[in-house]
């Protein structure tokens, strides 16, 4: 049992949930947080195993200085009906047996929609941090699971202050909700200090690291989003572009699992130019800040770096006809520019030109949004009565 959860401050503990990557950089300073509250706020630390491997699960812990988890479910890759009912059936009895006071889930994975329903079902209250955010395209399932977590639970935590107008439009009434700011931002202010260099990272996978020391730098890629890799066509034609891109700036490549595989499948590796484009395994925390800090801009799908590169003032290009996170357009350095390669390429080309988005750092993305999370639920926590 956590150190935490020992301390008599609350009915019973909190239970903290993390399940994929992108929720280790969410929950490490909200763990921190609890932690150092006066009083300290007791929790337990439940993965529940959706993300398991050593690149994508324990390097991660190592990074952010993340505690063992106390409770670990092991439920592994399925698909979103099998995963999300394993993590139910598994949580279940975690919940029987430590009477938490509440749940604190975190962004908008199959494990954050899991959890919740068991908890809502069980009368636990929830608490839902990165809450409010919308695609508004149901066809990404982190759409769907966002949208139940958030009409689930009781406590609900924003990043940016559109995402009240989004969850009021869902009915949720405004007393639910506190602008609390980006616990992710957190993580990034507190490691960037600790980045681990970018030529380091190439040197350790064998890569030559001039390729990052061209007139122009590097561009940092990421690309995971079953819309633009599961599908042959749309795969090939986004590598062909980035083999475009490649030839004006290099590139680094860091592949999830799930692109890795259908590239492999789909018989595409001949449009990756080794000169060009570093291939790099899924990369621990300090590495991918390392790589982000010094790129000339960042390509990518993902919801995270979207913020990252915004707290960053490293220019983003997203691979995406929509996104979540419209403040990192409106105030930061994002600029959506979905799958067509002229719109890619051009926006490669003005950001080259020294033509990029600068942008702002948001409003409460200043590394304190976990304390604001731990005094406020302390103070919700004391004042709710129990269902
Ligand atoms: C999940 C999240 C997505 C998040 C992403 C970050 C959902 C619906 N999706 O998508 O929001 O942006 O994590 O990575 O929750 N695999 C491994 N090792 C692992 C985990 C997965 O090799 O540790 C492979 C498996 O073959 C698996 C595939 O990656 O089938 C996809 O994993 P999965 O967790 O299903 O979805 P992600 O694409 O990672």
């Amino acid at each position: 049992m956590t150190a935490a959860a020992s301390s008599g401050a609350l009915a019973g503990p909190i239970l903290c949930v993390v399940g994929a990557r992108p929720n280790f950089m969410k929950m490490a300073p909200i763990l921190r947080a609890l932690s150092d509250h006066e009083p300290p706020l007791p929790y337990l630390l439940v993965h529940t195993g959706q993300h398991y491997d050593q690149d994508m699960s324990d390097r991660l812990f190592d990074d952010l200085g993340l505690p063992r988890p106390d409770i670990n479910l092991e439920v592994g890759s399925a698909t979103h009906a099998v995963q999300t009912a394993e993590v139910m059936r598994r949580f279940e009895p975690v919940v029987d047996a430590h009477h938490p006071s509440c749940v604190v889930v975190v962004g908008d994975v199959n494990s954050t929609l899991a959890c919740t329903l068991v908890a809502a079902k069980k009368g636990v209250p929830v608490a839902h941090v990165e809450a409010g955010l919308r695609s508004h395209d149901r066809q990404m399932p982190e759409e769907v699971n966002r949208v139940v977590t958030d009409q689930l639970a009781d406590r609900l935590y924003t990043t940016e202050r559109c995402a009240a107008d989004n969850l009021a439009k869902e009915g949720i009434a405004a007393g639910r909700v506190c602008f609390a700011g980006n616990v992710m931002i957190d993580s990034l202010l507190a490691n960037r200090a600790h980045a681990r260099p970018a030529a380091a990272s190439l040197q350790a996978h064998g890569i030559d690291p001039l390729l990052l020391d061209g007139p122009r730098g590097y561009g940092v890629v990421t690309l995971h989003r079953p819309s633009n890799v599961d599908d042959a066509a749309m795969l090939e034609h986004l590598l062909g572009v980035l083999g475009k891109v490649s030839e004006a700036l290099p590139l680094v490549f860091a592949l999830h699992p799930r692109t890795r595989a259908n590239i492999e499948r789909f018989g595409l590796q001949r449009l990756i130019a080794p000169q060009r484009m570093a291939l790099l395994p899924p990369q621990g925390y300090l590495e991918m800040l390392g790589l982000m800090d010094r790129a000339t801009l960042v390509l990518t799908d993902s919801g995270g770096l979207q913020e990252e590169t915004t707290a960053l003032g490293v220019p983003c290009l997203t691979l995406r006809e929509n996104t979540e996170r419209p403040i990192t357009i409106d105030q930061g350095t994002n600029t959506l520019v979905g799958r067509d390669a002229t719109a890619i390429l051009d926006n490669v080309g003005l950001i080259l030109e020294g033509r990029g988005k600068r942008g702002r750092v948001p409003e409460r993305w200043d590394g304190r949004a976990a304390e604001r999370i731990a005094d406020d639920l302390w103070q919700w926590l004391r004042t709710t009565e129990p269902r």
